[in-house]
This record gives C-alpha cells, structure tokens and sequence, in this order.
C-alpha cells in the first residue's frame, strides 16, 4: 500500500544546540572524569534501559486497559465505523521506533492506512532506517501537535522522564491532541511522592484534572509488567465520542 502523503523529518534545532554545549563541556578532563561512570547507564546497550520494544511489548504492557483485547484488535473495534482514509498514530519516545513500524505492518496487512509519527531522542534513527511517517527530534515539552491522533501510545518516553508537577501540562497537551473517540495509552514506574502527597493523591490529581477537561482516564498498576521491564503504572486517556 503506498502512502498518500510525504514522509519527514521534524528537527529542533535547539538540539544541537544542546548537544554542541554538551560537546564543549565533554573535552573538559574533569567533567569528563565526573560523568565517566554515567555513560554506562545511558548507551543502547544498557540492558535496563531498552530503546526498542515492539508490538508484543506495547501489546503487553497495556493489556490491563483494553478490555481483553489485543492493542490491535482494540484499535480496530474502536475505528470500524468511522469513515477516516486512514488512523493517525504517535508513538511519544518511540526509541529506536520499533513498535510504530510493526504496528504500521499490522495494519497493512489489514488494508488499513495509517500516518505514523515518532517523537524520539534516540540517536541514529532516520526515515532511511525506520518505516515512520514523520519522525520529531524534539523534546515532547517543545513539540506542537499539529494534527490529532487516533492513538498516541507513550512506553517510558517523555512523559515518563518528566513525571513532576509539570506531568499534567505534557499529559494534557497530548489528550488535546486526541481525535474524537482517540486514545492515550501511557506508562511509566516512575510516580514518586511529589511534597508530600503520595502516589494515590497524585493519580487521583491528574484523574480529577482530566475528568474536569472532558476526558475518560482509566488508571491500573500492574505490578506483573515490572518482570517483563515494562511500566507499572498504566493509564488510558480517551476523548469521548
Ligand atoms: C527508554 S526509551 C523507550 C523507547 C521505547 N518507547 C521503548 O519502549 O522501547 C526512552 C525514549 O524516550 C525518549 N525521550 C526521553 N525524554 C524525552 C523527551 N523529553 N521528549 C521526547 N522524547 C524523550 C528517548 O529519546 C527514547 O526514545
């Protein structure tokens, strides 16, 4: 099936920005001895910290939030009536972007035609080497959506990386984002106490601020996801038809 639309690449140029700033301090001899044992932890090969999980992982890791269903058939129960040309779909910290390529596959094989978008920090992944539509190399804080989306998935991305009182803002701009009836599945094991509230409070904080914005939040931990390195905490948004 050939896509009807142009594939590409977003860029944020404070990016480089960064990495230059980044680049500068690394030749200093005692930074460079400071950060020496944190390297370890932030390469692809750490096996704490995998860039690549697929469908089967995703599939996996939501399984609580989908009626019993495969993501899939779940995604597809979901869209059967609606006359859309095609589903739209992001992956938020879509890593090596695994998940989005087979996910794009699957529904091909279904004659579905869907739009793919990754937001990723992941170095080396370009549109020569992955099957998405349009790839961002921006901070998810950063990023403007400029469409909806009918299932924004999000397995220890940015939004994870960035659980604090801000959480709310990120977990709000992407349900914004949603189309009618679309999906927000994220996770994360990262939802420490914030001064002084406990887990709880903060769940039901960011549940009561999405009910107040017109969403359906569920919400499950699932301590048996932690065998498997996938997140604890799991929660689907949805925008009401
Ligand atoms: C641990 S990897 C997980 C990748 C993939 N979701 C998976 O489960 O295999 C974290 C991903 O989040 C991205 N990431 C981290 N912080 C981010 C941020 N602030 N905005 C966007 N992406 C971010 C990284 O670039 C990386 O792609």
């Amino acid at each position: 099936m050939k896509p009807r639309f142009k594939k590409k690449t977003i860029v944020d140029p404070r990016i480089k920005d960064q990495q230059n700033v980044i680049n500068k301090k690394l030749k200093d001899p005692v930074i460079r001895e400071k950060l020496k044992h944190l390297s370890n932890l932030y390469t692809n090969k750490h096996e704490l910290y995998p860039k690549n999980r697929g469908y089967k992982e995703y599939n996996y890791a939501f399984l609580q939030l989908l009626e019993g269903k495969p993501l899939l058939e779940f995604v597809l129960k979901r869209f059967k009536n609606s006359k859309k040309s095609k589903l739209t779909i992001m992956d938020e910290g879509a890593g090596l972007t695994r998940f989005l390529t087979e996910f794009k596959s699957l529904l091909e094989k279904r004659n579905i035609n869907s739009e793919t978008t990754a937001i990723t920090l992941t170095p080396g992944v370009d549109l020569k080497n992955s099957k998405v539509d349009i790839l961002v190399k921006q901070k998810s804080q950063n990023f403007k959506p400029f469409k909806k989306y009918d299932l924004i998935t999000s397995v220890f991305g940015g939004v994870f990386y960035n659980i604090s009182e801000l959480d709310k803002n990120l977990i709000l701009k992407f349900s914004h984002s949603l189309s009618r009836n679309g999906v927000f599945l994220f996770g994360t094991n990262r939802l420490k106490p914030l001064k002084n509230i406990t887990v709880e409070e903060h769940i039901n904080n960011i549940k009561r601020t999405m009910i107040k914005n017109g969403f359906r939040l569920d919400f499950k931990f699932a301590p048996s996801n932690n065998n498997h390195k996938l997140p604890t905490y799991i929660f689907k948004i949805e925008r009401l038809p």
